[in-house]
């Protein structure tokens, strides 16, 4: 039997590289939301709409179509644009956008019609709260400032992108704020979450926590 499974948790904590290994080895499918709120931070730039104007945002998004194909790479009307929204500058832009309700309300549509069927692992910000209230195991992954800084540092380092260590923990403080105190769907854990703290934690050790919960739930 398949369940869905909604990750949440501040930025850089890991949900989107732990929902990829567990889908691919649950057979499961994944849906990342941050790169979908990505998507129309990037897009409103390329399309040099303001994104401080909520109308002209959701006007855009009417014109949007995103989609993932197997290996969760990112389009954009058919674009490929996985590389450009992992940028730094999209990550706040994509945090701003996403405080819109009306930008939300668009998405989690979207995200609420991908996962009508079981099956799913979704990561974000607000996928135990209000996209997938239902789903059978509601993991908080969270993590210290100081250790997501340190693996994102890392991460662009192996990637060949110049990094500052300083700014990258400062932009990490920034938006656990701004995710943290919008009016419209805040992060916070869901009541029947599970808090998980991977600042010690292997990526192994954090896949291998989780399919011990799931098997507790199953
Ligand atoms: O997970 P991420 O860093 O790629 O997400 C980018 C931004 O999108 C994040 O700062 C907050 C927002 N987001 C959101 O509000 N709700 C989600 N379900 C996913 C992301």
């Amino acid at each position: 039997m398949k369940i869905n499974i909604a990750i949440d948790g501040p930025s850089a904590a890991g949900k989107s590289t732990i929902a990829k290994i567990l889908a691919k080895e649950l057979g499961y499918a994944h849906l990342d939301t941050g790169a979908m709120y990505r998507c129309v931070g990037y897009y409103a730039l390329q399309q040099k709409i303001n994104i401080d104007d909520e109308e002209a945002l959701v006007h855009m998004m009417e014109y949007m179509q995103i989609s993932f194909d197997a290996d969760g790479n990112v389009y954009i009307n058919d674009q490929d644009v996985s590389k450009e929204i992992r940028q730094n500058e999209i990550s706040m832009v994509a945090s701003k956008v996403s405080a819109f309700p009306k930008v939300r309300k668009h998405l989690v549509k979207l995200q609420q019609e991908m996962a009508k069927n079981k099956g799913y692992i979704m990561d974000g910000r607000d996928i135990g709260t209000i996209v997938l209230p239902d789903a059978e195991l509601k993991i908080y992954m969270v993590a210290s400032v100081n250790a997501r800084a340190k693996r994102r540092y890392k991460e662009y380092l192996e990637k060949h992108i110049e990094a500052d260590y300083d700014v990258i923990f400062k932009d990490i403080e920034q938006r656990d704020y701004q995710d943290m105190n919008r009016k419209t769907s805040p992060l916070c854990k869901a009541k029947d979450a599970i808090e998980l703290d991977t600042s010690d934690m292997t990526i192994e050790e954090v896949v291998s926590a989780i399919h011990k919960l799931m098997k507790v739930k199953l």
